[in-house]
């Protein structure tokens, strides 16, 4: 649907739910992507969120899978969209580890980063990240964002805090940013 150098950004198929569910029943991924501790979750559960949201309509859904070498190999999104501010919050996970660290993360921001400024006409969008989360926030970094604030011991991951750090990418930024 949406085509980076790498990537290709396409809607979620239900037969996609099965690896979606293991990609967020693996550890690693789960503690790399922030948010809740990792939890076990169930495959019917996963299939049940995309019923409901599929059942709700809406003209809003912002949901992709990250397709490469003809594959999910994970997913990203925008949520939290705020009409009147003309913002989003970005998400993403690459599930698949073989392709970690292999430029397939920063493809696939640049390319919902342009989704969201050219064709859903946003103004800002901007994450919450790990501040340990190395591989990402240089993912964010080149497709334009810059830190904003961080706060600090804010969560606890694997045994330790972490800070956790607001990165955004305001329209102007990215007009300059992109070639
Ligand atoms: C974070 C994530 C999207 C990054 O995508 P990726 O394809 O692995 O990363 P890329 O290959 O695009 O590399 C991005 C940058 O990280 C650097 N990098 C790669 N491996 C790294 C590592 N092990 N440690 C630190 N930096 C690393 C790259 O050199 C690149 O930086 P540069 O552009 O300055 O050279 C992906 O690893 C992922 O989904 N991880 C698990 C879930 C997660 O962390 N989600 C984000 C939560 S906020």
């Amino acid at each position: 649907m949406f085509k980076g150098e790498k990537v290709t950004l396409r809607p979620v198929r239900r037969e996609d739910l099965p690896l979606l569910n293991a990609f967020n029943n693996d550890v690693e991924v789960e503690l790399a992507s922030g948010g809740d501790p990792p939890m076990p979750q169930p495959l019917p559960m996963l299939e049940a969120e995309y019923e409901q949201q599929w059942a709700k309509g809406g003209r809003d859904n912002a949901s992709f899978v990250i397709e490469a070498d003809g594959k999910c190999i994970g997913g990203c999104a925008l949520f939290d969209m705020d009409h009147t501010a003309h913002t989003a919050q970005l998400g993403i996970i690459i599930g698949d580890k073989e392709y970690w660290g292999r430029g397939y993360g920063r493809d696939a921001v640049r390319t919902l980063v342009h989704y969201a400024f050219r064709y859903r006409n946003f103004r800002r969008v901007w994450l919450r990240v790990h501040a340990n989360n190395e591989r990402g926030m240089r993912a964010y970094r080149a497709a334009g964002f810059v830190e904003e604030g961080r706060l600090r011991q804010h969560v606890y991951s694997d045994g330790s805090y972490d800070d956790m750090v607001y990165m955004g990418v305001l329209r102007e930024e990215w007009e300059v940013h992109t070639p």
